[in-house]
C-alpha cells in the first residue's frame, strides 16, 4: 500500500477526531523517522514529547521481547515482577515524599485518578474537596474531569457540561510574553490571583491546585520564578493539595528528571505518562504517604495498568536515560537549540520570543514584535516547509502560533544544528 491508499482506508476507517501531518511513518532510529517513501526526518517533536531515549532503542526492543516471551498481561489482581520494580524506581527519582504510584495507561487517566485521589483525601478528612483550580491555559487531558481543567476553549467545544465538571475553576496564567507587567511582577501577580479565585469562585473547600511547571500544549510557557515562590506559600497557608502534572514535562525533558525540580517543588501528588514509557501506553500517578493513607481496598483498579511489558519497557527507559546521561544531553542540546533559535530571533521580527528548558522548547511567531498579533497562518506553514526540508517540529500555543521543539533526548549537537539551518532556510522562504 502506498501513503495515499493508507489515508483514504484511514478517512473511511477512523474517527477523523484530529488532523494528522500527511506522513505515513514507519521506521526510526534515534532521532531519525523514515515514512512509507524512505524520505528521512530529524524528529523534533518525540511523538509529542514521548520517545525520550530515542525510536527503536535497543534496549528497549530486548526489554519488550523478553517480558512477552514470559508473560504478556496478569491484570491489576496478580503482582507481577516489573511493576514492583517500576514503582519502587519511581519513588527514587521523584522529588521529596513521593512515594506511592498508581499505574494506568495514559496522562488522560493519570489526571484522572490523582483528582479520584484527592477527592478521597479531602472527604478523608471531613471535607468535601468541591473545587479543583487549574490554570486558564492548561492541558490535563480531553476526558472528564481532565478536560474540565484543561484551560481552553478550543478542546472543550461542542462537548457541553462533559467539558466543565462542576467544582473546577481557573486561574491567570504566568506568561510573561503576553503580560503588560516585568516578569517578576508577572509571576507575583498570577500566584497572587489564585486567592482571589479561591476566595471568590470557590466555597473554599479545594481538593486540590494542579499545575504543568512547564506548561506543554498551551505553548512551552515557563513561569517565572516568583509565581511558584508566592504559590507555594499559599497553597501551604490554605492547606491545599499540590498536583504537578508531569506528563509533559518529565523524564528528562525540561533539563532535569522533572521540570518542577527548576523550582524545587515538592508537590503531593505527581502525574505521569509520554516520556515514562519510551512509546508503550502508561501512566502514572504518585502520592505522599500522606495522601495515600484514605485509600482503602476497591477504590481503584485497571485492568492493564502496570501491565508488565509496559512496567519492564518503562523500567529499562529511565534506567536508558540514567546510563545514557540524556538528562544532562537534554540541558545541552536544549542551549544550542535556545542560542541558535535566539540568533535567528535577532534577524527575523517574526520570532517574537524563544523560550523553555532543555529540550522543551518554544518560538511564537507573530506579524508583528510590537503588537505581538500571532502569526497563525505563518506558523502552519513552518511546519509545513520543514516537513519538506526533512524536519518534524510540534505546534501548538493558545492562538497556534508556538513552534515546539521537542526532540528525542539523544539527538546529537550536529543534527540541532542542521535543524537549525534548516528553520533559518524557512524563515527565509516564509
Ligand atoms: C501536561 C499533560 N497532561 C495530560 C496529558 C494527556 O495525556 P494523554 O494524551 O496521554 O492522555 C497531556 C497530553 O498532551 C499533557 O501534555
Amino acid at each position: 500500500m502506498n501513503s495515499e491508499e493508507i489515508m483514504k482506508k484511514d478517512k473511511d476507517f477512523f474517527i477523523q477526531g484530529y488532523t494528522r501531518v500527511p506522513i505515513v511513518l514507519t521506521e526510526g532510529k534515534g532521532a531519525i523517522l523514515k515514512d512509507i517513501n524512505g524520505k528521512e526526518y530529524i524528529d523534533c517533536f518525540a511523538g509529542i514529547a514521548v520517545s525520550n531515549v530515542g525510536h527503536a532503542h535497543e534496549r528497549l526492543v530486548q526489554a519488550a521481547t523478553n517480558q512477552m516471551k514470559k508473560l504478556i498481561h496478569t491484570s491489576g489482581r496478580f503482582y507481577n515482577i516489573p511493576q514492583t520494580l517500576l514503582v519502587e524506581k519511581l519513588a527514587e527519582i521523584t522529588p521529596a515524599d513521593l512515594k506511592h504510584t498508581y499505574l494506568c495507561n495514559s496522562g488522560t487517566e493519570a489526571v484522572e485518578n490523582a483528582v479520584k485521589l484527592v477527592k478521597k483525601y479531602a472527604t478523608s478528612r471531613g471535607k468535601t474537596g468541591a473545587a479543583l483550580i487549574a490554570l486558564e491555559g492548561s492541558f490535563h487531558g480531553r476526558l472528564g474531569f481532565s478536560l474540565s481543567l484543561t484551560g481552553q476553549a478550543k478542546y472543550k467545544k461542542g462537548f457541553s457540561s462533559y467539558a466543565n465538571l462542576q467544582g473546577v475553576v481557573h486561574a491567570p496564567t504566568p506568561y510573561p510574553y503576553r503580560s503588560k507587567l516585568s516578569e517578576e511582577e508577572c509571576g507575583e501577580d498570577a500566584a497572587l490571583a489564585i486567592e482571589n479565585v479561591i476566595d471568590y469562585h470557590t466555597a473554599g473547600d479545594v481538593a486540590a491546585f494542579i499545575i504543568e511547571p512547564i506548561l506543554g500544549e498551551g505553548g512551552i510557557i515557563v513561569p517565572p520564578d516568583t509565581y511558584f515562590k508566592t504559590l507555594v506559600g499559599i497553597l501551604k497557608e490554605r492547606d491545599i493539595p499540590f498536583i504537578s502534572d508531569e506528563v509533559q514535562s518529565g523524564f528528562g525533558r525540561s533539563g532535569k528528571w522533572f521540570a518542577g525540580d527548576h523550582w524545587n517543588l515538592k508537590p503531593d501528588l505527581m502525574t505521569l505518562a509520554k516520556g515514562l514509557g519510551g512509546g508503550m501506553p502508561i501512566g502514572a500517578a504518585i502520592a505522599t504517604s500522606k495522601i495515600v493513607e484514605c485509600v482503602k481496598s476497591g477504590d481503584f483498579f485497571s485492568t492493564y495498568g502496570g501491565n508488565p511489558v509496559c512496567s519492564a519497557v518503562a523500567l529499562e527507559n529511565i534506567k536508558i536515560i540514567e546510563d545514557e546521561g540524556l538528562v544532562e544531553n537534554s540541558a545541552k542540546i536544549g542551549k544550542v537549540f535556545m542560542e541558535g533559535l535566539e540568533n535567528l530571533q535577532r534577524k527575523n521580527s517574526v520570532i517574537g520570543d524563544v523560550r523553555g528548558r532543555g529540550l522543551m522548547i518554544g518560538f511564537e511567531l507573530v506579524k508583528n514584535p510590537e503588537t505581538k498579533k500571532p502569526a497563525v497562518d505563518e506558523t502552519k506553514k513552518m511546519v509545513n516547509l520543514l516537513k519538506n526540508e526533512g524536519v518534524i517540529i510540534g505546534l501548538g500555543g493558545l492562538f497556534g502560533n508556538v513552534l515546539r521543539l521537542q526532540p528525542p533526548l539523544c539527538i546529537t549537537e550536529e543534527q540541532a544544528n542542521e535543524v537549525l539551518v534548516k528553520i533559518e532556510k524557512t524563515l527565509t522562504s516564509l
